[in-house]
């Protein structure tokens, strides 16, 4: 039998585009004819699963065959003020979706919260690929490194360079498998070409020093939310028929399919293939 392959979005700081990249992954791949699962660890704030509600109304009115749906989990946070018995409510729950969605589906996309806590934790010690989409901007770059303001020298790893080390080490020691991290950058804005130099500088030592790829992500474009409401993404503009498809349109397009060429993310038939 084969196992989804699980990609989780990841990172402390918030608004970094964690769920915008989730909707954007999931329906990528749907498009592509694969079986895709959800889940949201941010239950709370719910992004991705009024995404997939509003896709699903939107699946009514056009028909199922049209637009292709994810099965959609989310989970919540456990109310129980107990930490350690919240703890356990929350695995449990967590492993009951997590084991039903890997077993029936090709790829599971997992997005979390932008904040530290057990569930995000346990997502990200599950993800065969972590995806981490960072704002161009030294401020969001914190979490991962401390940098020095002159010499731009990395001075140490940031609070979410080390939750992923140790997510790393629990991945490792559940099953001997290792997570392929990877920091794409988001809302790149064609101004500011300095501030972007500067980043890649620092990304590209910094991706060496703690072990990431770093790939180009999304420019910031309107067409990355406004199609939120009606459950769309840019890649199912050609079904709907209101939208014209302008040149900024396309150009997205192409952005987040070479997000999905550089995640080089296993192929479903291939994995039948070996497990043969
Ligand atoms: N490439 C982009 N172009 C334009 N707007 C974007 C882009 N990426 C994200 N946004 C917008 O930025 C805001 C934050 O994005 P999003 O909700 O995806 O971040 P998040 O990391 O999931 O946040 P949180 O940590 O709160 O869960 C949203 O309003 C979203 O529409
Ligand atoms: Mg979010």
């Amino acid at each position: 039998m084969t196992r989804a392959h699980v990609i989780v979005l990841g990172n402390e700081k918030g608004g970094s585009g964690k769920s915008t990249t989730a909707m954007h992954l999931v329906v990528a791949l749907l498009r592509l004819g694969y079986r895709v699962g959800s889940m949201d660890l941010d239950a709370r704030q719910g992004t991705l699963t009024r995404y997939a509600a509003n896709r699903s109304a939107r699946a009514i009115t056009m028909g199922a065959e049209r637009l292709p749906l994810p099965v959609h989990v989310p989970i919540a946070r456990s109310e129980t003020a107990d930490q350690a018995l919240a703890a356990v409510d929350e695995r449990h729950r967590f492993e009951a979706a997590f084991e039903e969605l890997v077993a029936t589906q090709d790829y599971l996309v997992i997005d979390c919260a932008g904040s530290d806590n057990f569930l995000g934790r346990l997502g990200h010690a599950h993800a065969d690929t972590l995806v981490t989409p960072l704002n161009d901007s030294f401020v969001d770059l914190d979490v991962l490194a401390l940098v020095d303001a002159d010499s731009l020298e990395i001075q140490r790893p940031g609070a979410y360079a080390e939750l992923v080390w140790e997510s790393r080490k629990q991945r490792a020691m559940r099953d001997r498998g290792t997570i392929d991290w990877i920091v794409m950058r988001n809302r790149l804005s064609a101004l500011d070409a300095r501030n972007k130099r500067e980043m890649n500088r620092v990304l590209e030592r910094l991706s060496k020093r703690i072990g990431f790829r770093y790939v180009q992500g999304f420019s910031e474009r309107v067409i990355f939310r406004e199609l939120f409401l009606k459950g769309l993404t840019l890649m199912d503009l050609a079904e709907a028929e209101t939208e014209q498809l302008k040149m900024s349109h396309i150009a997205a397009r192409q952005e987040v399919r070479m997000l999905l060429e550089a995640l080089k993310l296993p192929q479903p038939q291939a994995a039948l293939a070996s497990a043969s």
